[in-house]
């Protein structure tokens, strides 16, 4: 029976990825299949790092995670895990797991992207499944919507899908990191973890936002505009089309009820200063996730100026800088 489970760990490591057209938001109605409400746009980072180390052990009783090294009981890690388990239609052993982040976990820089994505690529190897990338991006999404764009590298297109299975709710790439190798300027507000996860974030807006209905609506337009601008290099429509899709998730949260308030002063100024940057023929655009860092997105030749005009902001505890670079991968 376990004749395909892995004998020894698997370790993965998987990159974080930003949306330039934001996920933020539900399907409804489809069970613990966590499919999302439109489609996103994302470009995965070469830097910011994942490493999760998976081993079955017949002596656990429950599954034993640790995080950067601190023991975790997350019920939607374990609940994550049964369900790669189920996959296998067999009774399966717990295991052990051990992650790591190379940057701050929890606060808005996509740590659940890569950790997700990086546990179901781990978990199902480990648990003898043989998924191809299309599915490890299926799995991925049941943890953590935005994991599943993080199995591709470059610009990744994550589909809305239609079927109430989740079977068409996958992302694919959709231009390789070296056909337009982008970089991106992180100015990292806070490194505490954030008072409300994307989850519970975009569930209070879908629940009480008289804005969420819009949102849904103008961003699933944006992203058939938004694929165009990828394919043809069109930085200046792209970096037009990211700005108004995280800007509007912002409003649509902002208008929740209580509003969700994920920006410091700081993020406001980062917003500022790079907007004057473009006017001053720097070619950047910005764009937030749920959390008050910015990230600032420009072309190849131009990051350092980024850079050094973000450092100025007071407020900015640090700056991180990186390329695009490939998806998930076993080590
Ligand atoms: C603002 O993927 O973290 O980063 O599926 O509930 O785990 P869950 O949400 P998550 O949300 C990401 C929200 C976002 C935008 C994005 O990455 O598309």
């Amino acid at each position: 029976m376990t004749k395909a489970i892995a004998k020894q760990p698997v370790i993965v490591q998987a990159p974080a990825n930003i949306a330039l057209i934001k996920y933020w938001g539900k399907r409804t109605g489809c069970g613990n299949l966590n499919l999302p409400a439109t489609g996103s746009l994302s470009i995965t980072l070469s830097d910011l790092l994942t490493t999760t180390k998976v081993e079955l052990d017949q002596s656990l009783q429950a599954d034993a995670i640790s995080l950067n090294g601190i023991a975790v009981d997350e019920k939607r890690i374990h609940r994550f895990l049964d369900h790669v388990r189920s996959l296998t239609g067999e009774v399966m052993p717990y295991c052990r797991i051990e992650s790591s982040n190379n940057f701050p976990t929890a606060a808005g820089l996509a740590s659940s992207a890569s950790g997700y994505a990086a546990l179901a690529m781990a978990a199902s190897k480990a648990y003898g499944l043989s998924l191809d990338r299309t599915q490890l991006s299926g799995l991925a999404r049941i943890g953590s919507g935005s994991a599943a764009r993080s199995m591709f590298g470059g610009f990744v297109l994550m589909h809305r899908g239609i079927r109430d299975d989740g079977s068409d709710a996958f992302a694919e790439p959709l231009l390789d990191a070296t056909a337009w190798p982008l970089e991106v300027v992180i100015a990292i507000v806070t490194t505490k973890a954030k008072a409300h996860s994307s989850t519970v974030g975009m569930n209070h807006t879908m629940a009480t936002s008289p804005y969420y209905a819009q949102w849904i609506e103008h961003n699933e337009a944006r992203l058939v505009q938004a694929k165009k601008a990828v394919l043809e290099k069109d930085f200046e429509c792209l970096g037009a089309l990211s700005e108004a899709s995280a800007l509007q998730m912002h409003a649509s949260a902002m208008a929740a009820e209580p509003g969700v308030l994920y920006w410091q002063g700081a993020t406001m100024e980062c917003m500022h200063r790079i907007r004057q940057l473009r006017g001053e023929g720097v070619p950047v655009f910005f764009t937030i996730d749920a959390g008050p860092q910015v990230k600032a997105v420009t072309l190849p030749g131009h990051a350092s100026k980024v850079r050094d005009a973000l450092a100025d902001i007071s407020g900015i505890e640090a700056l991180e800088q990186t390329t695009l670079g490939a998806g998930a991968r076993v080590l």
